[in-house]
Parts: structure tokens; C-alpha cells; sequence
């Protein structure tokens, strides 16, 4: 039960007029913490009851049962709350000791499936900075749920079929070079794409040239699909170099092309449900019912499938393969046309799990303010980004920590770690601006300030040689430790709500205040000082990084010990 539970309740017993919900929405939050923890206002019963709403907070006050609580008092037409720090303090630390990292660990899923549709680049392109959003927010919700009793599994649905490979095999055979191809493959592979892109603006038989093609790949042809398995692995090769360093995996690499073989079942499944339309010469689902003006393309007058067909074949395979309970597709806010329509589609086929699926949508990186653009040069490369954030917190290491063992890996997980917080931060509709500086910065609401307030608890915990006890009364009541505290009982909720409304920036924003309450109770306490106080300190230090670490985990960044 939480603190507004709690008095909602003790205030049910002495308010017969109102149910013990109504009491726990009107329990208010004081500005000042001085005011006490929770603030209840007679004004309601005033009207009620009839009685000057100060005479009711008095006799509230005088009435109510305090156990649990340090007191009690009516100021004006208020009844102010104030917790039991030391009772409520002693039994938050004994629960993060006896827990662990399983702290904050919930069984709301039943161990259900939850399928997570993230990272999914393109084969033979640059893996673009949204898929990088759509990595480190797809891999941190499977965190989140996996930590709340679901099974995840994590799908990179690779954008390996469509009619740009047609264009790719194309001019891979009339100017390619395997040697380049195989040294820089998805450079080499890209100049391909973009030259044969322009060229048949002027030579449209190129066009023709492409579908025909796709066409021989869709039905198997053995040229097509060697070449294309070719640019594929090569590819996917590239992509995971970036994925061991983001220290990122999936269950299942089937992508777009996996699901040649099952879209026949979908077109068939639409024909006998009645819902294929042909227009002009092409087949489409007409959704106006739903209130979505365009009609969903699913196959086009040359036969070849689309975007969508794919998504409706893969819907239906992971409905059948994992039963999920929940079906997430992170992908950028420009794709949610696509994701209604798919939507729309199913719950016309009349299949009611269409609900479960879940457009988690992302906004739009800038650099300097501006859209990225491959064309006008303004770009992220993320290799080199990603070391030139390593050095960056390698320089930072040095100046702070020169003697630090194992730097270089300390760095990567500094440098690597602050990208992923900088991003999942953010509320995931807004969009960034990708500043390296902001983002690898010590100070700040950034996850190297995170991580130093771990390591610097962790190198206190081991200068005092703290052993958690789990039998042992830790108690404090001062006021910079309670706000640590009931951050602390706090995080389970702050859990279940990233997962409720699929935000990790709920657990990034509560590690850096967690971190910042932390600062601040170093900075006017003696932890180590001679106390009778000191082991509750200690306690209170070893369960803030425990949490701070954990937060950190459910994000994928990692929490060195020292930094
Ligand atoms: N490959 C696509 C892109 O880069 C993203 C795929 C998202 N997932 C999906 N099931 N449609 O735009």
C-alpha cells in the first residue's frame, strides 16, 4: 500500500460521508515539504456537512488513528499529514537490502509475450539516427517489461525486400564492384543505389529494368536472391558491429523478406473476408470506416506487395507464433499513417487483438537545430560518433580519476551510456537536438551525472566496508534523506508507469532526480562521520545505488563501479 493509500484509509474511518476513492483524489501534495507529506482539504465536507471547514480539520486531527504517522496537525481548513520517516525509512532499506537488483520487480505480466518491433534499418543503407532511437527505446521497453513479469521478444524487422532491391541488383551489375563492396559495403552499396536512383530519371527502361528485377527475387530466381543474400549479410554485418557496441541483441532478425512466402495467405485471407478492392488494377482495402481517407495498398498492378502486405503477414506470424499480449512497433512518428492503417486492417479482419498492437512513436533528431539531411550534408555517422564519445569521456576519466584501472572500459560504458540517457530522456515524441557536448557532460540531467553519483556511493561503501544487513534497524528521520527515501518506495510505480505508457524517460527522469536528492544529502551530510547514525547512512548510500544502478540497467546503460 502507498502513503495516500494508507491515509485515505485512516481517513475512511472517520469520515463515513465520503468513499475511501474519493479521499485518495482529494489528498493533496504540499508545495512546501515543511507542510508535511500529504495535505488533505475539508472543503468538500465543509459544503457536506455544513460546518466551517476549520472546525472539521480540527476534529480530524484530533480523531483520526496516527499509527504509521510522526503527527498529525490542522493548519487552517487543512489536515496535514506527516509520515513516520523512521518506521517507513527502516522498511524501505530492508526491502532494497533483502531484494537487491530484484527491487522494483513486479509480476503484472504473468510472463505474457510482449513482441517489440525495434531498430529494423535498411539493408544497403546508412542505419539512420532514427533507428538508433528506435534501438535504445525498444531495448530499454523490453527492459521495463521484463522487469514488470513479461516475456520479450525483441524483433528486428529488417527492411530487406522492396523494389530498391531490384534497383540495387540492377546497378550492382551494370557498375559494381564486389572488392568495394565488401570493404565499405553499405557506402558502396548506397553510391549504387543513389546513382541508378538518378539515372533512371532520365532512362526510365532502368525503372522497368528494377521491377523486373524485384519481380525474379520475389519468385525465387537464383541470381536475384544470391546477390541479394549477398547485400543482406554484408550489410547486416556493418549493422552488427554498431549493435556490440550499444551492447544491443535481438530474438529474431526476420525481416520484410521472411514474409515473401506467407503473403499469399493474407491476400486470400482479405478475399474471402470480402474486404480486397480493385483499383485500377491494383487490390486495396478501403478504410473510411475507420475515418482514414486513404485506402490501405496492398498489392500493386504488377503483382508486388507492399510495405503494408508485409506488416499485416508479420502481425498475423508473431499473433500465431507468440500469442503476445502486447505487440509494440517502435518506429518514428512519420510512419503513423502506416501503423493506423495496419491497424485498421486487421480489426477489419476481424481480429480484436488489432488492440494489442502499439505504435510507439518517436520524434525527430536535429543537429544544430537543423533536420538531418544526407543530401544537404547535415548528418550523423555513428560509428565515429559513437567513439569520439568514448574519447570524450575518456578525457573526462583522465582529468577527474587519472589512476582509474580499466579506463577504456570504464569510457565506453560512460560514452556509450550517455548517448542512450541523453535519448531516453527525452519524452519520446519530442524530438533532440544531438548535442555530444550536452550529452557526454559530467554535469547536467545527463547519464555520466547518473553514473558518478553510483560510483562515488560505491567508493564511499567501500572505504567504510559496508556489509548490508537485512536484520538491522537502518533508521533515519532528517529531511534530505526522506526525499531519498520516498523516491526509493516510489520506484516500482515509476516502473509500471514507463511500461503503461511505453516512456523509459519516466525511469531516466527518476534516476537523475534519485542521483540529484542523493547530491544533495552528500552535500550536507558526514556520512562517514562518528555516528550512531553512521550504519543508517551507509544503508541509505548502498540502496540508492542499487537503485540508481538498476534504473540505469532497465535503460541498458551500465553503472561502472568507479569512473
Ligand atoms: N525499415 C523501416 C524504416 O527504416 C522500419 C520498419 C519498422 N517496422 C515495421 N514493422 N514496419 O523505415
Amino acid at each position: 500500500m502507498n502513503h495516500n493509500e494508507l491515509i485515505a484509509e485512516k481517513l475512511a474511518q472517520v469520515l463515513p460521508d465520503l468513499s475511501q476513492t474519493d479521499l485518495l483524489n482529494l489528498l493533496e501534495k504540499p508545495k512546501n515539504a515543511e507542510m508535511g507529506d500529504l495535505a488533505f482539504p475539508a472543503f468538500t465536507l465543509a459544503k457536506i456537512q455544513r460546518k466551517a471547514p476549520q472546525a472539521i480539520a480540527a476534529e480530524i486531527a484530533e480523531t483520526i488513528d496516527q499509527t504509521g504517522l510522526e503527527k498529525v496537525v490542522a493548519v487552517g481548513p487543512y489536515v496535514n499529514f506527516f509520515l513516520d520517516k523512521k518506521l517507513i525509512s527502516s522498511q524501505v532499506l530492508k526491502e532494497v537490502i533483502q531484494d537487491g537488483s530484484a527491487y522494483g520487480q513486479q509480476d503484472l505480466g504473468h510472463g505474457r509475450n510482449v513482441a517489440i518491433d525495434m531498430s529494423s534499418p535498411n539493408i544497403a543503407k546508412p542505419f539512420s539516427i532514427g533507428h538508433l532511437r528506435s534501438t535504445v527505446i525498444g531495448d530499454a521497453l523490453s527492459n521495463i517489461f521484463q522487469k514488470i513479469g513479461y516475456q520479450t521478444v525483441r524483433i528486428n524487422h529488417l527492411g530487406d525486400w522492396g523494389k530498391q532491391f531490384g534497383m540495387l541488383i540492377v546497378a550492382y551489375k551494370k557498375w559494381g564492384d564486389e572488392e568495394a563492396v565488401r570493404q565499405h559495403p553499405i557506402d558502396e552499396l548506397l553510391k549504387l543505389y543513389v546513382r541508378i536512383n538518378a539515372e533512371a530519371e532520365h532512362q526510365p527502361e532502368l525503372d522497368q529494368e528494377a521491377r523486373e528485377w524485384f519481380r525474379r527475387l520475389e519468385q525465387g530466381d537464383p541470381e536475384a536472391t544470391q546477390l541479394w543474400q549477398w547485400f543482406r549479410d554484408e550489410s547486416l554485418n556493418e549493422f552488427n558491429r554498431l549493435y556490440q557496441s550499444l551492447g544491443v541483441d535481438f530474438d529474431s532478425y526476420h525481416g520484410e523478406a521472411f514474409y515473401n512466402d506467407k503473403m499469399d495467405e493474407v491476400v486470400e485471407l482479405l478475399d474471402q473476408k470480402g474486404l480486397l478492392q480493385e483499383s485500377q488494377g491494383a487490390l486495396v482495402v478501403n478504410l473510411e470506416k475507420y475515418g482514414i481517407e486513404h485506402p490501405a495498398l496492398i498489392k500493386k498492378s504488377d503483382g508486388a506487395t507492399l510495405y503494408i502486405t508485409r506488416d499485416l503477414a508479420a502481425a498475423l506470424y508473431r499473433k500465431r507464433q507468440y500469442d503476445f499480449a502486447k505487440a509494440l512497433y517502435v518506429v518514428g512518428q512519420e510512419q503513423s499513417a502506416h501503423f493506423k492503417q495496419l491497424k485498421a486492417v486487421l480489426a477489419d479482419m476481424g481480429y480484436d487483438w488489432s488492440q494489442d498492437l502499439e505504435h510507439v512513436s518517436f520524434g525527430l533528431v536535429t543537429k544544430n537545430g537543423k533536420k538531418l539531411s544526407t543530401r544537404k550534408g547535415n548528418v550523423i555517422l555513428l560509428e565515429p560518433t559513437i567513439s569520439e564519445a568514448i574519447s570524450r569521456a575518456l578525457t573526462q576519466i583522465d582529468a577527474k580519476n587519472p589512476d582509474l584501472p580499466h579506463k577504456e572500459e570504464v569510457a565506453q560504458a560512460v560514452g556509450v551510456g550517455a548517448i542512450k540517457f541523453y535519448d531516453l530522456k527525452t519524452d519520446r515524441n519530442n524530438g533532440y537536438d544531438f548535442d555530444l557536448e550536452a550529452m557526454v557532460s559530467f554535469e547536467g540531467e545527463t547519464g555520466p551525472y547518473v553514473q558518478y553519483a553510483h560510483a562515488r556511493i560505491q567508493s564511499i561503501l567501500r572505504k567504510a566496508n559496508f556489509k548490508p544487513d537485512s536484520t538491522t534497524a537502518y533508521a533515519l528521520d532528517d529531511s534530505e534523506s526522506w526525499e531519498i527515501i520516498k523516491r526509493i518506495q516510489d520506484f516500482p510505480r515509476i516502473i509500471k508507469r514507463a511500461a503503461d505508457q511505453f516512456e523509459p524517460s519516466i525511469i531516466a527522469k527518476f534516476a537523475i532526480s534519485l542521483a540529484q536528492a542523493f547530491n544533495k544529502y552528500y552535500a550536507h551530510t558526514r556520512i562517514l562521520d562518528d555516528s550512531s547514525e553512521r550504519e543508517s547512512r551507509l544503508a541509505l548510500s548502498y540502496a540508492t545505488a542499487v537503485v540508481l544502478k538498476e534504473a540505469l540497467a532497465l535503460l541498458g546503460v551500465q553503472a561502472p563501479n568507479e569512473m
